[in-house]
């Protein structure tokens, strides 16, 4: 039996941070055992945010590549490669443009929280209020059946929902309708309690040094109730116990829940443990990422052998799309 194929995408803008792995990579992860897995750098649409410093964007491409690889997606079951590598992308883009009312695009909430939010930014340009169409020619030109995202990407997977109904009413049936995945959020917030968002400058990155780490962990908040050491605290509202729950060993995380309800234990020695728990989770991911980064060829190899798979399908794809449409190849 044919596996189901899921598309997603991760767009280089910076480093990976724990929110990243705890929320969509482990959960791509997983996807592998069931899925026939497409994962790819969206590289044009970083660019929709980030044309003014386009330099971050070639900067992080292959650092991403080598993190996925890291913590343990596997290039020989998954298929990565580069949207930007797959001109194939931007031509379907390009035809579902002419589809798409304005009004799909206007009325989409993570645009209108994105314009309202990222004031910095000149966002209001024609290739942004685009995104999602960029989006739904990526997830249909693989056929894909479902999409792995996080609750803001929602909306996108719905406008591709549409638009793949409206080309195969006007043009036949070309595109199955893909089911969104929801990705379980992260229980890791960051330093400040925060969602973790290198745009907050609150997250830890898988390429951190030891003592950024102990830094960083230094400066995260605990109970905020606890002003002194000797009074009590609640470890279901302390973020420093969440990271705990991951990386310690369940006995000690039972010793500390109890320590920290009757004050036996302090902050600072939580902290401290928490630390070399966290340090130990990340180890191995840190030793395969050396290894990655000691054999650049390979990494590039890999991707080389991602784009290719991936362009055979596109130009099925195209091939299919170019006939429904009237158009000659
Ligand atoms: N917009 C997605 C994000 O910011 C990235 C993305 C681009 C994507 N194309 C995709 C995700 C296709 C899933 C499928 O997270
Ligand atoms: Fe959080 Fe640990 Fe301090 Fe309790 S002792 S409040 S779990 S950091």
């Amino acid at each position: 039996m044919t596996r189901k194929r899921i598309v997603s995408g991760m767009r280089p803008t910076g480093r990976i941070h724990l929110g990243h792995l705890h929320g969509a990579l482990f959960n791509w992860k997983r996807l592998q055992d069931e899925y026939e897995c497409f994962y790819f750098i969206a590289d044009w649409h970083a660019l929709t945010s980030e044309y003014a410093q386009p330099h971050i964007i070639g900067e992080t491409v292959y650092d991403i590549v080598i993190d996925w690889i890291s913590i343990g997606l596997d290039p020989e079951i998954s298929t990565f490669f580069i949207q930007s590598q797959l001109k194939e992308h931007a031509e379907l883009h390009l035809i579902f443009s002419m589809i798409t009312p304005l009004p799909w695009l206007e009325r989409n909430p993570t645009y209108k929280e994105q314009l309202r939010e990222l004031t910095q930014k000149n966002l209001y340009t024609y290739g942004f209020l685009g995104y999602p169409i960029l989006q739904a020619a990526d997830i249909l030109m693989y056929k894909a059946n479902g999409v792995p995202v996080g609750e803001d990407q929602a909306p996108h997977v719905e406008l591709t929902r549409e638009i793949a109904r409206r080309f195969n009413h006007l043009y036949g049936e070309v595109f199955p309708i893909p089911d969104v995945l929801l990705t379980p959020t992260s229980k890791l917030l960051g330093i400040d309690r925060r969602k973790m968002s290198k745009s907050y400058g609150n997250a830890i990155y898988l390429t951190d040094s030891a003592e950024e780490i102990v830094k960083k962990v230094g400066e995260m908040i605990t109970d905020p109730q606890r002003a002194r050491r000797k009074d009590p605290g609640d470890p279901d509202i302390c973020n420093v116990f969440s990271y705990h729950e991951i990386y310690t060993d369940p006995e000690t995380v039972q010793r500390i829940n109890g320590e920290c309800r009757s004050a036996k234990i302090g902050c600072v020695d939580c902290k401290k443990m928490m630390i070399s728990s966290l340090k130990r989770g990340l180890e191995p991911l840190r030793a395969k990422r050396r290894e990655l980064v000691a054999d650049m060829e390979k990494v590039q190899e890999i991707v080389a052998e991602g784009n290719n798979r991936a362009r055979a399908i596109c130009r099925e794809t195209m091939g299919e799309v170019r006939e429904a449409v009237g158009l000659r190849s």
